[in-house]
């Protein structure tokens, strides 16, 4: 029996032009309502599709993620939209620390912290996403790398409010959009060792109410088996949280791992 509550959602991306991103909401609500009862569900629209789209998601019992959101109220910061900003355009959660991110766009642990605690600050939920490259796998430092980032981003962070409201995502970073997914067991490891981490950080009490999700091509072919593992209490969804049907797919197989 799963002690935590599943959470699955889905990052958009940038993906869904605004019609798509309002079909996309407009299937949600009916393909996941049979699950709201024992699973939550977030979707992450891009900043700009939030205020067309958050409405009909929360009133579809739906939570609403930003998928970024920098530090603070206001300020010269051009392109950026802060922490309070997605606050007011209904987000009940901020992504942080995504590969991509970290990656693409070159995010540092330095501004991965300033972010988590800033969404946490403000009073949000938090997803911390958390991940290997291929190369740090193939030597041997999975875990090494986990607990680097999981201690970088949340040194210094009130045992409350990590309890109450973050999230850890593991993300290997060669699974993700890649087809390649960890094995269950595989994944089970790396999140059993995070909870280790969040035990050492915290304390265990707070380690074992702290959600785990996986994210790295979960597919409904695929989730049921990932999400049965002890340690992973839910899924951080990309190319499948694109098609209502997929997405629900995935909620309900989160859904059957909910003791009745
Ligand atoms: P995919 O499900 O497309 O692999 O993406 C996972 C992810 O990055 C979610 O944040």
């Amino acid at each position: 029996m799963g002690v935590r509550r599943p959470f699955v959602a889905g990052n958009w991306k940038m993906n869904p032009d605004y019609a798509g991103a309002k079909a996309l909401t407009e299937a949600l609500g009916p393909a996941l309502a049979p699950y709201l009862g024992s699973v939550d569900v977030g979707a992450c629209p891009t900043h700009l599709h939030m205020p067309s789209c958050g409405p009909d998601l929360r009133k579809a019992g739906l939570l609403v993620g930003a998928q970024d959101a920098y530090p603070g109220t206001t300020g010269a910061f051009t392109g950026e939209v802060s922490v309070a900003m997605v606050k007011e355009c209904g987000a009940s959660f901020v992504l942080t620390g995504h590969s991509e991110r970290r990656h693409v766009l070159m995010e540092t642990d330095a501004l991965v912290r300033e972010k988590t605690h800033a969404a946490l600050d403000a009073g949000l939920g938090c997803v911390l996403c958390i991940g290997e490259k291929i190369e740090q796998r193939e030597a041997g430092k999975t875990d090494e790398v986990n607990r680097h980032q999981l201690e970088s981003a949340l040194a210094g962070l009130d045992e409350a409010v990590a309890k109450e409201r973050l999230t850890v995502a593991y993300e290997p970073v060669w699974a993700i959009g890649t087809g390649k997914v960890a094995s269950p067991q595989d994944a089970q490891d790396a999140h059993q060792k995070i909870r280790a981490v969040l035990a050492g950080l915290f304390s265990q009490e707070t380690a074992d109410s702290i959600r785990i999700q996986y994210g790295g091509s979960m597919k409904p072919e695929n989730a049921a088996e990932l999400l049965a593992q002890p340690d992973i209490d839910g899924g951080l969804i990309g190319g499948a949280a694109l098609k209502a049907d997929a997405f629900a797919s995935i909620v309900e197989a989160a859904a059957g791992v909910v003791s009745p």
